[in-house]
């Protein structure tokens, strides 16, 4: 992409951490919404995407976040999650501490080589410890601001909004400095978040699109799935009729349910989509 048709587009912030520390309730909190409260048995068991409007400094700035299950059975989604980033929050209950999937999350993080931020949550808990989790931190590597490092920890309560600000404030200053950009001109390019097999509308895909925009009638391959784009949806399930750099979207049109983890792209007719998959089943 020439330099000229680059454009600011929205951070896309992953949350992850160790089943229960409060992810979603985080989340719930930013975006004003109940989901933790509506889980079967209090556990995430998919990716949800969003699209959020946080105020910073008084202006509203949009960002994107992912919210991860916490479960030890969902390692590959908290891989997935890290991998389309461009920031890890890492939530570390205060109550109980660094835990597998949180030196699980951190060390995805690492991998896909994105900036971390810790949110110590539950301090509004008896027995929360954060010092604690302070000193956990250091002596798994990831030296604290506060005490000479350059992790940023803040310490939140998700449940009662407490921090939450300074939190999101920590989060955009980094994505700030990314200077993240693409090109909303081009044709879209982008990663598969989850992908289902609907009774009635088929499969069922959530993408994200890291690069160009998306729009209705466009035709696609994903791995060994093709197909031209009949519907999209918004993350409220809304329909629209494209979508751009950062964006996650559910389209429908698709002839199979590709692996979650799976690139797209957009590509010219149905005979060279139908090509590439071909191709790649062959593989
Ligand atoms: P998984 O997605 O299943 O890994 O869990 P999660 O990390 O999303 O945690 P979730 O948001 O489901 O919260 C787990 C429990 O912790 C719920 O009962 C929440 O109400 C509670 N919780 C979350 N944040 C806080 C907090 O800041 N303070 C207190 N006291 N409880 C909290
Ligand atoms: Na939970
Ligand atoms: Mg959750």
């Amino acid at each position: 992409d020439d330099l000229d048709s680059l454009e600011d587009r929205p951070p896309v912030l992953t949350i992850m951490g160790h089943v229960d520390h409060g992810k979603t309730t985080l989340l719930d909190y930013i975006r004003k919404s109940k989901v933790a409260a509506s889980e079967a048995g209090g556990i995430t068991q998919g990716i949800g995407a969003y699209k959020v409007q946080v105020p910073i400094d008084g202006k509203l700035q949009p960002c994107v976040f992912l919210d991860t299950p916490g479960h030890e059975a969902f390692g590959a989604m908290r891989a997935r999650g890290a991998r389309v980033t461009d920031i890890a929050i890492i939530v570390v209950a205060a109550d109980d501490g660094i835990r597998p999937q949180t030196n699980e999350a951190i060390a995805h993080a690492k991998a896909a080589g994105v900036p971390i931020v810790i949110a110590i949550n539950k301090i509004d808990k008896d027995g929360a410890n954060p010092e604690r989790v302070m000193q956990e931190l250091g002596s798994t590597g990831l030296m604290p601001e506060a005490w000479g490092g350059d992790i940023p920890v803040v310490q939140i309560s998700a449940l009662k909004g407490e921090n939450v600000d300074d939190l999101l404030e920590t989060v955009m200053l980094i994505a700030e400095l990314q200077e993240l950009k693409a090109n909303p001109h081009r044709s879209a390019k982008g990663t598969v978040i989850e992908a289902g097999l609907h009774k009635s509308k088929g499969p069922v895909i959530t993408f994200i699109v890291q690069n160009g925009t998306l729009k209705r009638g466009d035709i696609v391959v994903c791995g060994e799935a093709f197909g031209k784009v009949r519907a999209l949806f918004d993350d409220k399930g809304n329909r629209i009729d494209e979508s751009g750099p950062s964006i996650p979207v559910q389209v429908i049109g698709l002839n199979n349910v590709p692996i979650a983890g799976d690139e797209f792209e957009v590509v010219g007719s149905l005979d060279v989509a139908r090509e590439k998959a071909e191709l790649c089943a062959e593989l």
